[in-house]
This record gives C-alpha cells, sequence and structure tokens, in this order.
C-alpha cells in the first residue's frame, strides 16, 4: 500500500500562518515577485507576468524535507499570501540549510519578516535538528542584512562573484546563526 504523504508543516505565530503553497496564493506572490525594487537582490529578475508567479507557485507546494522546503507566509485571520520562506540547499548530514524569504512590498517593515522567519528558524533547529542556517545576502540589500542580524545571524564575510543574475556576476554576504548561539540554546 502506498504510504500516506506526511502534512507540510503549519508553524503560527501572533498574526501569521506559515502554511503549504496553494493554487491561488499566486496573485499574493505576484505582488512580491512582480515588482522590480523588491525583487533587485533575488536570483532572478522581476516576473513581468503573473503566470510566472503562477508557475513559481506551482513549484512551491512540492517539497524534499531533507532538501528544500516553502511556506507560504499567510494572515492568520484571512489565511492571504503575503509572502514566502524557504529553506534550501539542505545538507543533512552536516545539519546545514540555506534560508531565504520576501515580503509584500505593501507589508514590509511591519515585523512580519521578523516574526515569518523566527518561526521557520525554530523549525529547523527544533524539528529538523539543524546546527547551522546559512543565507546568502547582497551587500546592498540593508533590510535583509537587518533582518539576518536582528535574528542573531552573524556576518562571516564577502563571496566575490557568488552568483550570475541576468548575466551579470554578483558578490553575495555569508551570514550564519548556529544552534549553540540561539537564546537560551542547550544544545552542545
Ligand atoms: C528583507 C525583507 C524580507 C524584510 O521584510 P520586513 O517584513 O520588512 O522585515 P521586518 O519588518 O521584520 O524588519 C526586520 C529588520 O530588518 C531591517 N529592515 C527591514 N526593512 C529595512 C529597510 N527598508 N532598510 C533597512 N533595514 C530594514 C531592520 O533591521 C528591521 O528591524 P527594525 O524594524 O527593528 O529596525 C523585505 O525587505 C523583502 O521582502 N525584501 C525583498 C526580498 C529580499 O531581498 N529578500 C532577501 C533575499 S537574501
Amino acid at each position: 500500500m502506498a504510504k500516506a504523504p506526511i502534512p507540510h508543516p503549519i508553524l503560527s505565530t501572533t498574526r501569521l500562518r506559515l502554511r503549504q503553497f496553494r493554487p491561488d496564493d499566486a496573485e499574493g506572490m505576484h505582488r512580491c515577485f512582480g515588482d522590480a525594487a523588491a525583487m533587485r537582490f533575488w536570483n532572478h529578475a522581476a516576473y513581468a507576468k503573473p503566470s510566472e508567479s503562477e508557475r513559481a507557485v506551482r513549484r512551491f507546494i512540492d517539497c524534499t524535507p531533507s532538501y528544500y522546503r516553502f511556506w507560504a507566509v499567510a494572515e492568520a485571520g484571512s489565511n492571504r499570501c503575503i509572502g514566502m520562506v524557504n529553506y534550501h540547499d539542505g545538507q543533512m548530514r552536516s545539519r546545514r540549510v540555506t534560508i531565504g524569504y520576501i515580503v509584500d512590498p505593501g507589508r514590509q517593515r511591519t515585523g512580519i519578516a521578523t516574526e515569518a522567519v523566527a518561526a521557520m528558524l525554530d523549525f529547523c533547529f527544533g524539528e529538523l535538528g539543524l546546527h547551522r542556517v546559512q543565507a546568502f545576502i547582497h551587500p546592498d540589500n540593508a533590510a535583509s542584512r537587518g533582518l539576518a542580524e536582528k535574528l542573531g545571524f552573524r556576518c562571516e564575510g564577502r563571496l566575490r562573484d557568488h552568483l550570475r543574475v541576468s548575466g551579470e556576476w554578483r558578490d553575495d554576504m555569508l551570514y550564519a546563526l548556529l544552534a549553540t548561539e540561539r537564546p537560551g540554546a542547550v544544545i552542545p
């Protein structure tokens, strides 16, 4: 008999519900992916057509828990999608993942990302038992660097020509947070 799929974990915070993506989240995600300013430091250019966001959302529904997983960041009350958080490039032998995040430009600077990423970090360190969570951030991405630092990440240096976007090389700053550095950590 085929195994029943493991349900996608739902992470709840005061204002948010982090849940599996569904096709009708494409409109909310297009407010992110269709915005040139929000996409300035992303690993691809902004999407001109809503159909490109629809295709991306269809990919976000799937996951390989040991390697990657996406959560729709939804408002707790309306369940409306206002962003996305994910981990990817999972290296379970080294108990390490890389994370990504984006918030609807109309909802930024209200603590949404702090709340959503903190919930995902609880899951990564708690449920997955990870040791290291890292983020690659463009040197000029002040919002993302500020968020990472607020959550306790440390900057470990600059990676030259780390990413190629629209034919151009980009540097990244490498940020990381270890399980042993989290407030109240008891893990050796
Ligand atoms: C990065 C991003 C997710 C932050 O989302 P947000 O919901 O606005 O973040 P928060 O309101 O929780 O802010 C957390 C901290 O980030 C920093 N920050 C957020 N926006 C900032 C801005 N415009 N300028 C400088 N610092 C900023 C601040 O340190 C802030 O803490 P504070 O409010 O106590 O000062 C959002 O700006 C975004 O979606 N950017 C585009 C996508 C992107 O670049 N993703 C990261 C790829 S590595």
